[in-house]
C-alpha cells in the first residue's frame, strides 16, 4: 500500500528517497512521485505505474536539493494517474505533501476550500491537507500543520515541506511515520522501516498524534497541544539480509524455503522443562487472571484470519475457552460488550493492518487483555496490545503470506498450550508431548520440498484452469481456504474453499469434467467422511488432486494427482498441508507468466479501512 520517505540533511534528496520508495514497493503501489527543493523552489515528478517509469523520467537530470519527500500509490480516492499520483500541492505550490491513510471529511473540506476560491487538480482526498495546511500557513509550517490537522478526520501519516522552510513536517494518526537519525543534522523519515534499513540502525517510531519537526540542526517531537514529547530511539536488528532474494527467483519463493528455519526458530529457548510448559516473556498477564478468562476474541484478516481459524481449535482442545475468531472489520461492525473474562488476540505480520488496529482499539476501550502475534517489530499492534508475542520470522517481501501464516500458527500454538497449562486443563505430560511433535516439524517441511518436482508437473497441467475448488475438514479447512487464497492471489484463477462435507450444499453444482478440486487429507477422525466426499466429486467426473499424508493407499486410488506429505498429528497438520498448496499457487503463477511479488491491486500491509 502507499509508502512514504522523505530526506533532509547534506546529501542530494533524489537518490536516497527514490531508493527509499523502491524499497517500500513489495507493499503494492500504482504510481510514483516525489518534490524537492532545489534553491527554496519546488521540483517534483510524478508517473503512473512502476517506480521504472519515474526513473526513466529523471533519467539524465541532476538534482542538488538536499530535502525532498517521496510517495508510492495505491489509488484509494481516484484512480491511479499521474495527477492523482502524490505529492499534492497548495493553492498557492508553496505547501507540498505526501500522505499515507484516508481523510474522511474531504468531501466537505474541498468544497469549503473550493468555496474560498482554491483550485484542485486531482481527484484524491490527500489534496484538501495542502490546500488547508496552506489556509492556515504563515511562514511557520508546524504551526499551519497543527491548525489544519485539527480540521482532519480520519487516518494520515504525513510528510510535508513549505517552499521557504529548510525543514520537513511529519504527522500521523493511524498511519506509521518513522524518523532515522543517520547522524545528527542527516534524516530520513518513512512509513516503513524497510526503506530505512540502509542509512541507519537507530529509529523513533512516533505514536498517533504525534507531530515531528526535522532540520539541518536536529528534530523535535510534539503533540497537538504544541507540547514537546519524548519517543525513545531505538535499534533495528534484523539484517538486510531479508530483502535479498538469495538465488530464488522470487522472494515469495525464498520465504516458503525459509520455513523449516522459522518454524525452529520459533521453537528455539521455548521449553520451560521445569514447568513442562512453553516459555513466553512478554504476556504481561498474571497467572490468576488467566484462569479467570473465559473467552477468546480473535481478530485478524487475511492470511492472518486463516492462522486464526486454526487457533480456534488449539485454544478450545488445550486451554478450554469458548473461542471467536472475527474478521477485525466485520468486528468493528458488531455490538459487543467486552468484560474482564474475555481476552483479545489480534493476529497481523505487518503489525499496521488498519482493520485489525481498529478493531484492537475498540476491544481496548473494554480494558480487556490483548495479547498481538505480530511479526514486525515495533509495529503499532505490537505497541498497542497489552502483552503478545513476535512470531520472528523475518521480514517478508512477497505480498502473499507464507512463512508468517506457518509462523502464526505455531506462535498460536504454544501460546494454547501455555495458557492450558496454567488454566490446568493440560497435564504437564501432554505438553510435553505436543511440544515434542512439533521439534519434529522442520524436518518434515524439509521433506516435502522433495515433492517439488510432482506439483510442478501438476502446475503444468492446470495452469490453464479457470476455476479451481479447494476442500478440507477441520483443522484442515483454514489449510483449504489459504490454499485457495494463495493461488487466486499470485495467479487470478478463481478459486474458493469449503468445508469438505459443504460442498455438497451448492458448490457441487459447479464441479464437471473441467473443475479441478483440491483436497487435504488428513488421517483423523474425519478420514471415513472425507474418503466420501472425494467419492463424490469423482461422480461428478471432477479432477482430485489430494494432499495425502505418506503411504495413503485408499485416496491414491480415488485421486487423480497426488501430493505426499510426511505424516504428523492432526493439530500440527495445516502447517504441513499447507506448504505443498504454496508451492503449487507459485507454480501456476509463475507458468502463467504472472508478477508473483507484486500481484496486480494487492498490497503487503493494508493500512486503509
Ligand atoms: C493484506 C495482505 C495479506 C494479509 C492481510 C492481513 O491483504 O495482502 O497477505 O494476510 O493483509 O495482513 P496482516 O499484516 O494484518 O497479517
Amino acid at each position: 500500500m502507499c509508502g512514504i520517505v522523505g530526506y533532509i540533511g547534506k546529501r542530494p534528496a533524489v537518490p536516497i528517497i527514490v531508493n527509499g520508495i523502491a524499497k517500500l514497493d513489495y507493499r503494492g503501489y500504482d504510481s510514483a512521485g516525489f518534490a524537492i527543493s532545489e534553491n527554496n523552489r519546488f521540483v517534483s515528478f510524478k508517473t503512473k505505474g512502476k517506480l521504472e517509469n519515474l526513473r526513466k523520467r529523471i533519467h539524465g537530470l541532476s538534482f542538488s536539493g538536499t530535502r525532498g519527500i517521496a510517495h508510492t500509490r495505491w489509488a484509494t480516492h481516484g484512480k491511479p494517474s499521474e495527477k492523482n499520483a502524490h505529492p499534492h500541492f497548495s493553492h498557492k505550490k508553496d505547501i507540498v505533501v505526501v500522505h499515507n491513510g484516508i481523510i474522511e471529511n474531504h468531501t466537505a473540506l474541498r468544497k469549503y476550500l473550493e468555496s474560498k476560491g482554491h483550485h484542485f487538480s486531482s481527484e484524491t482526498d490527500t489534496e484538501t491537507i495542502p490546500h488547508l495546511i496552506g489556509m492556515f500557513y504563515q511562514g511557520n509550517l508546524e504551526n499551519a500543520v497543527v491548525a489544519a490537522l485539527k480540521d482532519l478526520q480520519g487516518t494520515y501519516g504525513l510528510a510535508i515541506m513549505a517552499e521557504k522552510e529548510n525543514k520537513i513536517v511529519v504527522a500521523r494518526k493511524g498511519s506509521p511515520i518513522i524518523i532515522g537519525i543517520i547522524r545528527t543534522g542527516e534524516y530520513i523519515v518513512a512509513s516503513d522501516v524497510t526503506a530505512i534499513g540502509e542509512y541507519t540502525k537507530k529509529i523513533v517510531y512516533l505514536s498517533d498524534g504525534d507531530i515531528a519537526v526535522l532540520t539541518p540542526k536536529g528534530y523535535q517531537i510534539f503533540n497537538l497541544e504544541k507540547k514537546e514529547v519524548n519517543r525513545k530511539i531505538e535499534n533495528i536488528t534484523w539484517s538486510l539480509d531479508a530483502i535479498e532474494k538469495k538465488g530464488f527467483a522470487h522472494f515469495m519463493l525464498k520465504e516458503i524455503y525459509e520455513q523449516p528455519e522459522t518454524l525452529a526458530n520459533a521453537l528455539r529457548g521455548k521449553w520451560d522443562a521445569r514447568r513442562m510448559m512453553p516459555k513466553f516473556g512478554g504476556l504481561n498477564i498474571p497467572e490468576y487472571d488467566i484462569n479467570n478468562l473465559q473467552r477468546v476474541i480473535i481478530l485478524a484478516c487475511g492470511t492472518s484470519w486463516h492462522a486464526g481459524l486454526v487457533a480456534e481449535y488449539y485454544l478450545e482442545k488445550f486451554a478450554g475457552f469458548q473461542v471467536e475468531v472475527e474478521y477485525a472489520s466485520e468486528f468493528l461492525c458488531k455490538m459487543d460488550d467486552l468484560g474482564s473474562r474475555d481476552l483479545v488476540i489480534p493476529i497481523s505480520q505487518s503489525g499496521e493492518t488498519i482493520d485489525t488496529l481498529m478493531a484492537l482499539r475498540k476491544a481496548n476501550k473494554f480494558g480487556v487483555y490483548s495479547l498481538g502475534i505480530v511479526n514486525s517489530v515495533g509495529s503499532t499492534i505490537a505497541r498497542e496490545v497489552t502483552g503478545g508475542s513476535y512470531i520472528h520470522v523475518g521480514l517478508e517481501i512477497g505480498v502473499a503470506s507464507t512463512k508468517a501464516f506457518t509462523g502464526q500458527i505455531m506462535a498460536l500454538y504454544l501460546l494454547a498450550i501455555y495458557l492450558g497449562r496454567v488454566r490446568g486443563i493440560l497435564k504437564g505430560a501432554q505438553a510435553d508431548i505436543l511440544f515434542k511433535k512439533a521439534r519434529a516439524l522442520p524436518g518434515l517441511v524439509t521433506e516435502i520440498f522433495k515433492n517439488e518436482r510432482t506439483i510442478i508437473s501438476i502446475a503444468r497441467k492446470f495452469k490453464r484452469a479457470a476455476n479451481f475448488i479447494y476442500l478440507g475438514r477441520g483443522l484442515n479447512y483454514p489449510t483449504a481456504l489459504e490454499g485457495a487464497l494463495k493461488l487466486k492471489e499470485i495467479s487470478y484463477i478463481h478459486a474458493e474453499a469449503f468445508p469438505a462435507a459443504e460442498m455438497k450444499h451448492g458448490p457441487i453444482a459447479l464441479v464437471d469434467r473441467k473443475m479441478p478440486v483440491v483436497f487435504t487429507v488428513q488421517k483423523d477422525d474425519g478420514y471415513e467422511k472425507i474418503l466420501s466426499n472425494i467419492e463424490e466429486i469423482r461422480a461428478r467426473k471432477g479432477i482430485i488432486i489430494a494432499v495425502v499424508e505418506k503411504g495413503d493407499s485408499l485416496v491414491r486410488k480415488k485421486a487423480d494427482y497426488i501430493i505426499e506429505v510426511p505424516g504428523t498429528s492432526m493439530f500440527l497438520s495445516p502447517m504441513l498441508n499447507i506448504v505443498p498448496l504454496q508451492l503449487l499457487a507459485y507454480h501456476i503463477a509463475r507458468l502463467r507468466g504472472c508478477e508473483i511479488d507484486k500481484p496486480r491491486n494487492l498490497a503487503k500491509s493494508v493500512t486503509v479501512e
